[in-house]
Formats: C-alpha cells, sequence, structure tokens
C-alpha cells in the first residue's frame, strides 16, 4: 500500500482512514497490553504515536526502523494518532553496540559533531537540514523571480579571486600520468593543466563575465578557502550566494538588492518553517530587524564608534574584529548594519575606488554574526583596473577583456549561506548549518 509522510497525517484530512507509515522510532513506551511507539520519518520535526496491542508490535528499540499500517484516529487529548494492526521491523538498532543517542536526551552539538554520519537522526539537526533546504529554495525562487540567471561558475580555476591566497591546489593524485603529461615549456608544476589551478574561493570574476552579456547574474555553489582559523565562523569548504549586476553604478542600488533579498528570504522562512526554526534554534531567536531599515554608514564612522564610543582599538592592518563588529550592530540597536567605502588596503584588487585611499565596497554585519555579505561596485575602467592586478594574479587577460569590449559598471557581492543560516536559525556554531563540515584538522567523512 501507498506510504503517507507523517507530515500529511497531522492534519485532519486521513481521519478514519486505513494509512501505512515507515519511519524511525523515536521513543518507546510499553505498558502491560499495549505498546506506544513515536515514529518520525523527516518530513516534520513532529513524531505520531503509534498505538498497537503488544501482541501484534515485533522486539524494537529507539533509533529502528519499522513501518506500520493501521487506522488513523483522534486522541482525546485532540492529537492524531495510528491504532495500528501491523508494525514491522525493516531495521533494528543495538543501543548496546555504540548508537551514540539514547531516547529523549538532549545532546551539546560538539558531542553530536563527533557522529556526523548519524547527526541527522537528531531532531534538531533534522530541522537544521529542512531549513537549509528550504532558504536555498527560497533565494533561488526569489531570485528568479526578479529575473536573475543563474550561472553554474567553475570549481576549479586559474585566478585567486580574493588574492587573500586562502586557496587549495588541484593536482591529479597520480605521480605517473603526471610525468607522462609534463611538457618542457610549461612552467607551472600542473602538468594536468599547464596552469595553477585551485578551487575556487568565489563566482565572481567568471560572473562578471557572463554579467556582460545577460545583465543580472547569480551563483550559488561550493567555495573552498584555507582559513588559517579555527572559529565559530569559519568553514573550509562553504556554500556562497554571489549576485553580479551589469548597468550598476550606485553603491545604495546594490545595497537595496541585498537588503530586499534577505528580508524577503527570511520572512519566507518565518512564515512556512516556523515548527523547524523552533525547533533548531539555540537561543531565542531577534526577528524584528526583518521590519527595520538596515543602518548604512561609512567606513569611518564605523571606526569613530568602535574607538571612541565603545573604546576598543581596531589594528590598522587586521581591522575589525569578530567583536567590533557584533559590537557595531548592537550599537544600533540589533540591526544589520552595511559598512560602506572601505580603506582601499583592506580590500582586493577588483573594487572601484572613489578616490585615492577608498573603494566603492561594502559588508554587511548581522547581529551575533558578523559579517555575512561583502560586495562592491567593480573597476570597469581598463587602465585602472590593469593597473591593480597584483603579480600573483597574473592569468586575468581574459578579466581584463571584459573591460576592452562593451564595458559597462558591474557590481555584485557574496553571502556566506552558512553564516545566513547562522543568523535565521540561531545557531552558535557554523559548523552545526552544514551536513558534512569541513574544517583544519576535520575531513575524515
Ligand atoms: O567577503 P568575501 O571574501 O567576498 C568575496 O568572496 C567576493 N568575491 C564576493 C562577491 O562580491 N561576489 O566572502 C563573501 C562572504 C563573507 O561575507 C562571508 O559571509 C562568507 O562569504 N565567508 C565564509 N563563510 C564561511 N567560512 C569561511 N571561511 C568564509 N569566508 C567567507
Ligand atoms: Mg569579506
Amino acid at each position: 500500500s501507498q506510504t503517507s509522510s507523517i507530515l500529511s497525517l497531522l492534519n485532519d484530512d486521513k481521519l478514519g482512514q486505513h494509512v501505512f507509515i515507515q519511519g524511525w522510532i523515536k521513543a518507546l513506551r510499553k505498558q502491560k497490553e499495549v505498546t506506544f511507539l513515536d515514529i518520525n520519518d523527516g518530513s516534520t520535526p513532529k513524531s505520531l504515536q503509534i498505538v498497537s496491542s503488544k501482541k501484534n508490535v515485533p522486539k524494537v528499540t529507539v533509533g529502528a526502523s519499522v513501518s506500520a499500517s493501521g487506522l488513523l484516529k483522534q486522541t482525546a487529548k485532540g492529537q492524531n494518532e495510528v491504532s495500528a494492526t501491523s508494525v514491522k521491523m525493516i531495521g533494528e538498532c543495538d543501543l548496546e553496540k555504540g548508537y551514540p543517542f539514547a531516547p529523549r536526551k538532549r545532546y551539546e552539538p560538539q558531542y553530536v559533531r563527533e557522529y556526523l554520519h548519524l547527526r541527522p537522526r537528531t531532531k534538531t539537526f533534522a530541522s537544521v537540514l529542512r531549513l537549509r533546504h528550504a532558504a536555498y529554495l527560497a533565494i533561488h525562487n526569489y531570485l528568479h523571480q526578479n529575473h536573475y540567471i543563474n550561472i553554474h561558475t567553475p570549481i576549479i580555476t586559474a585566478n585567486d579571486c580574493e588574492g587573500a591566497g586562502e586557496t587549495f591546489k588541484v593536482v591529479p593524485d597520480n605521480e605517473q600520468l603526471l610525468k607522462n603529461m609534463a611538457k618542457k615549456d610549461v612552467p607551472f608544476d600542473n602538468a594536468y593543466f599547464d596552469t595553477k589551478a585551485y578551487l575556487t574561493v568565489s563566482g565572481q570574476l567568471h560572473l562578471e563575465a557572463a554579467a556582460h552579456a545577460l545583465n543580472k547574474v547569480y551563483c550559488f555553489g561550493p567555495t573552498f578557502r584555507a582559513e588559517n582559523s579555527i572559529s565559530r565562523f569559519h568553514l573550509s569548504e562553504f556554500y556562497m550566494l554571489e549576485l553580479e549586476q551589469a548597468f550598476l553604478d550606485d553603491l545604495d542600488d546594490l545595497l537595496d538588492v541585498v537588503e530586499k533579498m534577505i528580508k524577503h528570504v527570511t520572512a519566507d522562512l518565518l512564515e512556512h518553517n516556523f515548527s523547524d526554526l523552533e525547533t533548531c534554534s539555540q537561543q531565542k531567536i531577534e526577528y524584528s530587524w526583518i521590519d527595520k531599515e538596515f543602518k548604512r554608514i561609512p567606513h569611518e564612522e564605523a571606526l569613530d564608534i568602535v574607538t571612541n564610543k565603545l573604546n576598543k582599538t581596531v589594528s590598522s592592518k587586521t581591522g575589525f574584529t569578530k567583536g567590533d563588529e557584533v559590537a557595531l550592530t548592537h550599537y544600533f540597536g540589533h540591526v544589520p548594519v552595511f559598512i560602506i567605502n572601505w580603506p582601499k588596503e583592506e580590500k582586493p584588487f577588483y573594487m572601484k575606488q572613489i578616490n585615492d585611499d577608498q573603494v566603492a565596497a561594502f559588508d554587511l554585519l548581522a547581529p551575533s554574526v558578523g559579517e555575512i555579505v561583502g560586495g562592491s561596485l567593480r573597476e570597469n575602467s581598463y587602465e585602472k583596473l590593469k593597473a591593480q592586478i597584483p603579480e600573483s594574479n597574473s592569468q586575468l587577460d581574459w578579466y581584463l577583456d571584459l573591460r576592452r569590449f562593451g564595458s559597462v559598471p558591474t557590481g555584485g557581492f557574496g553571502m556566506g549561506f552558512e553564516r545566513y543560516l547562522q543568523l535565521v536559525l540561531g545557531v552558535q556554531t557554523i559548523k552545526d548549518c552544514i551536513p558534512f563540515p569541513r574544517w583544519p584538522h576535520n575531513c575524515k567523512l
């Protein structure tokens, strides 16, 4: 017979019908004559109660997978349950042999993270995964509705877009192959591509190429950074939403795009995914910022506030710390803050200069999380851009071509998807916003 999802059985349409479900046992209570089983199948954070006479239930434990069929009824308390005539074991779960999650216990995220392959079985992390999916779709839908075209930018690339030297190299793991392919006159150690090859740190440069024909474009894929820091906010592999738009020469217009998108997508999640949000948040989340205007302040003013109002010292080398970023959002009443017009030396080569010292760049800082978006207007003068390209990024003649043939002003940004999820889901550690996190010393499964 056809399997019903538990989500579909929690509302009343199917009351009085014979139903068939499959899922995992979350809780188990045995009485003299009857057994109660709470079953979850991943369609919702809620479980559905199965009640069955004891003789119809095989020897099961919490964690085992089962199927059950019977009548969908309502209890005296008004909850839907299945009065099962048959319960069958699909796969047992031996709690004695190392299953790490005991029934009805809440574990610290750090403990759960030691079992990445079993982590989706926990109620909170299953909610994170459903929300991640919902947010991913909401972003695609929003951008589609606003006529942006999704471009698949490459994962293997010859450039280090951000110029921060945080790249991972890509070389075949086959010395014989490399020897066979090596050409005498090619200066690179990568005989497979005859050029340097990295995992991408950003799809921006390729996205700009597409923007010069398709106008409004975005990419949304995995991004790799050989970050030296182990922090609550950094991953070695994360997802980044990047957007690029042609004929855009006013930074405020770009900030409008970011602000509208974030508000729209978040409102969408709050409307459609509230029970998952409730399940996964580790703290009470404050969403009032959705209805407020995001603050927009020049970098100079931010520096002044941090130094003179918050009495912190800001190193001119490393710029604002995470603590400074969060403090700034608190200073403005827990509202996201755009910091605009950055010192040139703190930002990458491709940004448009507004004077000798500053570029038309922005960072968006969010309450509790700090930077979640970074972007800028792009330098669209061939001469200026050529002068700014660093030696280490020598293979960018193609990028300069964009300024030679039908150049237009463009602007764009990148939003760290897991940082966004941290903000909206109220999750402390970025590693708990991605199914299989990678960070220094951690890439075992
Ligand atoms: O500020 P970033 O480095 O900007 C860029 O890569 C631009 N090329 C984007 C563009 O204009 N198209 O990175 C953008 C965002 C950051 O604001 C942050 O949210 C996230 O990516 N991010 C990380 N998230 C998790 N782990 C890391 N190691 C991250 N590094 C950056
Ligand atoms: Mg940045």
